[in-house]
């Protein structure tokens, strides 16, 4: 190969080009060409910074704007060539932009490495994706709320072990997972003000004797303020690292729910229908509708967990600073925030269209002696008994109601005084399942009334 075949870019030390297996494991351009509006919006800040501190003419940070934009233009557009040979996407922007304004986009990269174009072109899209993603866990969340609001006083069984343990209300059950999505959100955002800081003008790795203003171009990105290390500011990715844990955790939760959708649509259960917007049916069995959409929501935490211990796996042992090692960084974190979107959306569609069947809830709720606890705290009130002696006796009554399948209402109170005499009429108050939830009016209790509570609280908060 001659000279001329090696990199416009980096070859000046280079006789000759790369073999062809080398382009291929170093080029980045098959993905990182989604951070192409990052590095244009990255880059007209650093130029606009390099005229104003007199390290390039007016006349050509002009020009290298400018230019940037019709790059842009043309990579929305589609109009784009993009080159496996020009590695990644700060390369393919700057040939280019050479092409369009001539050797003055030679000027561009003065005081700047790839190392902190790259730190902070990917910083920028996580922090959007941040945002992105905060906008669609608002929409899931008032989705939640809607079922909530529609059935705060519903009940149903609520579950421990997946055995029927003590009825609760629909809106209590719905307004768990906004409790579990607000803290996902908190996450979010906390993750986002730790990464809020500028790698630009760290260059390499040691900063630059060119009098730079990293104020300046942090300002103009919306940073809080520039990176204060320059070796730690270009081999940091705990802002990636963070936004896969979050991402984790909020795919965790996702799972669960999904996981209750596909048991609660099952014939079994019955407790909600599911819309046929977000269901398939079988290609061989007529009568089955299947919960597709919940049963993908529910793996997503696979790869979305995955591409976290991907990146860290990666990051484990880095010595500083920039190592190309580096460049996978970017895929699990690409990966993960499609899937994680995608979940959610779906998620978001399911809830919206979700038909709770309130009879099935109500009638299910009263199966399994749920309010044999209910039972128990009555004779510690009523009759004084020590909490050991009241759970027995209800064991008891337990017993003999299974026995004869029959639900601790039917029992009758000859019944009920054979097993305790100090047991009276009043006992059936409280073996209602009504009764049972509207007791539970301790603060974060299952009661309509704390329910609604929540609910009037989460709508302000969203609103
Ligand atoms: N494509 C590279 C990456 O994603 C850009 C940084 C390259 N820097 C370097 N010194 N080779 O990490």
């Amino acid at each position: 190969m001659t000279k001329d075949s090696s990199n416009q870019m980096w070859g000046g030390r280079f006789s000759a080009g790369p073999d062809a297996i080398m382009e291929a494991i170093n080029a980045s351009i098959g993905f990182d060409q989604r951070m192409a509006a990052q590095d244009i919006r990255g880059s007209r800040a650093h130029a606009a910074m390099l005229a104003r501190t007199g390290i390039l003419t007016d006349k050509d940070a002009e020009a290298i704007r400018e230019g940037l934009l019709t790059v842009l233009s043309e990579i929305e557009g589609g109009t784009f060539q993009f080159s496996a040979a020009l590695e990644d996407i700060h390369m393919n922007v700057e040939a280019r932009l050479t092409e369009i304004v001539g050797p003055a986009a030679g000027r561009l990269h003065t005081a700047r490495s790839r190392n902190d174009q790259v730190a902070l072109d990917f910083r920028l899209w996580v922090r959007d994706q941040l945002d992105a993603l905060d906008a669609a866990l608002v929409k899931l969340m008032q989705a939640c709320l809607a079922q909530a609001r529609a059935g705060a006083d519903w009940v149903m069984p609520g579950f421990t072990h997946l055995q029927v343990a003590q009825p609760v209300t629909w809106g209590h059950h719905m307004m768990s997972y906004v409790e579990m999505l607000g803290r996902d959100r908190s996450r979010l955002a906390d993750a986002r003000k730790r990464m809020n800081e500028s790698p630009l003008g760290a260059a390499a790795l040691a900063g630059t004797s060119f009098p730079i203003d990293r104020d300046m171009t942090a300002e103009a990105l919306g940073f809080d303020r520039p990176a204060a290390n320059s070796l730690d500011a270009v081999s940091d990715r705990d802002f990636a690292l963070e936004f896969l844990s979050a991402a984790s955790i909020c795919a965790m939760h996702l799972s669960r729910l999904a996981e209750e959708l596909v048991i609660w649509s099952s014939a079994q259960f019955r407790f909600v229908t599911l819309s046929d917007r977000f269901s398939t049916g079988s290609s061989i069995m007529p009568q089955k509708k299947n919960p597709d959409a919940a049963e993908l929501i529910r793996a997503k935490i696979g790869r979305i967990l995955g591409n976290t211990v991907s990146l860290f796996t990666v990051m484990k042992g880095l010595p500083l600073t920039y190592s190309k090692d580096m460049q996978e960084d970017k895929e699990p974190v690409f990966e993960a925030a499609d899937n994680l979107m995608l979940a959610i959306a779906a998620m978001e569609g399911m809830m919206s269209d979700l038909t709770a069947n309130r009879e099935v809830l109500e009638a299910a709720a009263a199966s399994g002696f749920s309010t044999a606890t209910d039972l128990a705290d009555w004779l510690v009130r009523e009759l004084d008994l020590p909490f050991r002696e009241a759970h027995h006796v209800t064991g008891t009554l337990v017993g003999l109601a299974e026995k004869t399948g029959r639900d601790l209402p039917d029992l009758t109170l000859e019944e009920m005084t054979g097993v305790h005499g100090g047991i009276h009429e009043g006992v059936y108050g409280v073996l209602g399942v009504q009764n049972s939830v509207a007791s539970r009016t301790s603060y974060g209790g299952t009661a309509p009334v704390r329910v609604r509570e929540q609910i009037a609280l989460w709508e302000a908060l969203l609103a």
